[in-house]
């Protein structure tokens, strides 16, 4: 079977090793506890699936116009008109798409010659160098540390972008390190990109999974400013644990948004009508879900930092947002687990735990631990992988 050569250059999950693993130890009957979990725990709102039902009573269901429908445009429009604290911001700079990954992978199909260099810090979301593959793109990464709460400098990009870099690829809070910047640190990164003319994309997914005394960031009003310089990408997947309908959007250029629509005229067309109308309910409707999951979150980020930071030798930053934990393990690695995907297999049997290697986001000293799950759980598999890694 022939399969295209710019689809084999596209590696292969990094978490696959693991979850076959995590599958075969179920299947066989052991417990398993996954702390691999990419979404919130928390039901969608009551008022946004009655939004959805409603939909579906009402006929909801043929095509839309492939940006979106007008209603939802504008409403998106507003969320970011009012991040940059403006009155409006014209909906045809905006555009619904399957998800914040579907954001992306149009925006890089948008924007990509062959050969140009994203500039991607790491640790980065799984996703970014396989979607700039496909794009034709180079990924080219910016490395950072955990010591600096991985969070990267003008100084960084100076020192390793290449002459002629075409886009840099923002995203905080971070998946996988739950670290955010701050407005001004944001600004300073964005500042850099622009005098050089590097297009900047702001991944801000996990924007409203900020918790206090931070404060989310943004690079909305920077697009205010230079609007063809810059698209900031977003969506309810995470905010209003909407994982499965698949609803994300992008503030950017009316050219560029209309290249976009070109694209997923041409694939996708619309997202799901039904979708559409749950997310103009999410959107405009009580936010107290929103509210619950994020005091949930902290109480969990706080419950699960004490635990891990106090492993001996444990590297492990306080993340500001998302629901990761991204902590350095190298120092309990053994000549039998010297890496992270090895050391996450020894956890998986030995503790029954599930995380996701490091290695897949770039950075195999480390291991992602999510707490998107109830606080009991979390403390009893935090405890059965300390024991597995310091009493073997
Ligand atoms: C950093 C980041 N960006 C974008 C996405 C895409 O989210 P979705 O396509 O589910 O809206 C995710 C999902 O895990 C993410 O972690």
């Amino acid at each position: 079977m022939h399969i295209a050569k710019k689809i084999r250059s596209i590696p292969p999950s990094a978490t696959l090793a693991v979850n076959a693993k995590a599958q075969e130890l179920t299947a066989q009957g052991k417990k398993i506890i996954s702390l691999a979990v990419g979404e919130p725990d928390f039901p969608t709102p009551e008022h946004v699936r009655q939004a959805a039902k409603d939909a579906l009573d009402e006929g909801f269901t043929r095509y839309t116009p492939v940006p979106g429908i007008p209603a939802l445009r504008k409403t998106v429009a507003g969320y970011f008109a009012g991040i940059a604290g403006q009155d409006e911001l014209p909906a045809e700079a905006t555009m619904i798409c399957n998800g914040g990954k579907h954001a992306l992978y149009n925006l890089f199909q948008a924007l990509l010659e062959p050969g140009d260099s994203v500039l991607i810090p790491a640790p980065y979301w799984v996703s970014y160098p396989p979607m700039v593959l496909l794009a034709e793109g180079k990924p080219t990464i910016i490395p950072s540390t955990p010591e600096r709460r991985f969070l990267i400098t003008p100084e960084d990009l100076e020192r390793h972008a290449p002459q002629g870099a075409r886009v840099l690829l923002l995203n905080s809070p971070s998946n996988p390190t739950g670290c955010h910047y701050s407005q001004d640190e944001l600004d300073a990164l964005i500042g850099w990109a622009l005098e050089r003319d590097i297009f900047v994309i702001s991944d801000e997914i996990y924007d409203q999974l900020v918790y206090p005394p931070a404060r989310p960031s943004s690079a909305v009003s920077w697009w205010v400013k230079f609007p063809d310089k810059v698209a900031v990408v977003n969506g309810l997947s995470k905010s209003m644990a909407m994982t499965g309908w698949r609803i994300g959007y992008v503030l950017a250029h009316p050219d560029l948004i209309k290249a976009m629509v070109r694209i997923q005229g041409q694939s996708t067309s619309n997202v799901c009508s039904i979708t559409q109308k749950a997310a103009l309910a999410a959107l405009t409707g009580p936010m107290d879900s929103l509210r619950e999951m994020r005091v949930a979150f902290q109480r969990r980020r706080d419950l699960a930092l004490e635990k891990i930071a106090s492993w001996p030798g444990v590297v492990c930053p306080k993340p500001d947002g998302a629901f990761y934990l991204f902590p350095r393990l190298d120092a309990l690695f053994t000549k039998d687990r010297n890496d992270s995907a090895a050391l996450c297999t020894y956890i998986l049997e030995r503790a029954g735990v599930a995380l996701v290697p490091g290695v897949a986001f770039g950075d195999d000293r480390c291991v992602r631990f999510s707490y998107a799950l109830d606080d009991e759980t979390l403390v009893t598999a935090l405890d059965l992988v300390r024991n597995a890694l310091l009493d073997a």
